[in-house]
């Protein structure tokens, strides 16, 4: 496994890869890698024969008051838990590699599809997410891209970007990788208390219940939300940002779920936003 730091080397390597016909997988991350993360690799090993990782704290991508300046970085030990899982290339750049001074470009969300849910919520959020993966997608040039299905909005808004732009990249989702006690895995999971984290897997519960009184022929999103509202306020250590249905093809929010829609949570519990989501469909 290699460790590249310039997009000019990155492309350099990719170019000879290609030339020896190899298909390159892509896992665009934030670092400090967890189970929920070696599950991407693995699907990128699996469907492609160089498997390339970035690890970057995308500054463009964190609202004022978020939390870049403490987001985790853990890069000694990602590289050890890529090398375990077979990947060959990890790109781990500067923010000045990346965003050299008089960078001005971004790339837009516009619709529906950008409004909703943390498009709402994180200001700016989306534009820095569709910018820095345009980006990784032109220095990378990977034939796939994993990303994971606990970021729905994220991952269905990537696949309308290629298709939106043409950019020539199969975008493949992976389910959404679970603790024991059915909290999703998040990087952020490490921000919480021990008391917090005792009680996070309420957000698992409440998607649960509401998916339960789903298949029990509840079709109301107003009576859906209310069973995971008052599931999570149940416990007074959490604060609701968002629970919303919306339709997975328009995003705009449903008031009955006749269609496939997605059931979106955000939370904070104490200073730590947690994000997590359920499939609504038969
Ligand atoms: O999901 C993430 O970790 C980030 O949003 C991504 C896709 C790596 C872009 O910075």
């Amino acid at each position: 496994m290699i460790v590249v730091e310039t997009v000019k080397e990155v492309r350099e390597i990719i170019r000879e890869k290609k030339k020896s016909g190899l298909k390159i997988g892509f896992v665009p991350t934030m670092g400090c890698l967890h189970r929920g993360h070696v599950s991407l690799l693995d699907v990128a090993s699996k469907l492609s024969d160089y498997v390339v990782v970035s690890i970057f704290v995308n500054p463009i991508q964190f609202g004022p008051n978020e939390d870049y300046e403490k987001y985790p970085r853990t890069f000694e030990q990602d590289k050890i838990m890529c090398e375990k899982h077979n990947v060959h290339m990890v790109f781990h750049p500067s923010v000045k590699e990346i965003y050299p001074e008089g960078f001005s470009t971004f790339v837009e969300v516009e619709g529906q599809i950008g409004k909703v849910l943390c498009g709402a919520k994180r200001k700016g959020h989306f534009r820095g997410v569709a910018t820095i993966v345009t980006k990784l997608f032109n220095i990378v040039e990977p034939d796939i891209a994993i990303f994971g299905q606990k970021d729905a909005q994220q991952a269905f808004i990537i696949k309308k970007m290629v298709k939106d732009m043409n950019i020539p990249i199969e975008i493949v989702v992976s389910e959404t990788i679970r603790e024991k006690d059915g909290l999703a895995m998040s990087s952020r999971n490490n921000y919480l208390s021990k008391e917090e984290r005792a009680v996070a897997p309420i957000i698992k519960q409440a998607l649960d219940e509401a998916y339960s009184a789903f298949l029990n022929n509840e079709i109301k999103a107003s009576s859906l939300k209310k069973i995971v509202e008052k599931k999570i306020s149940s416990c007074p250590l959490f604060k609701i940002d968002y629970v919303e249905i919306v339709d997975t093809v328009t995003f705009f929010p449903v008031e009955e779920v006749v269609k496939p829609s997605l059931l979106a949570v955000a939370a904070y519990l104490g200073k730590t936003r947690l994000i997590d989501n359920v499939f609504l469909t038969k």
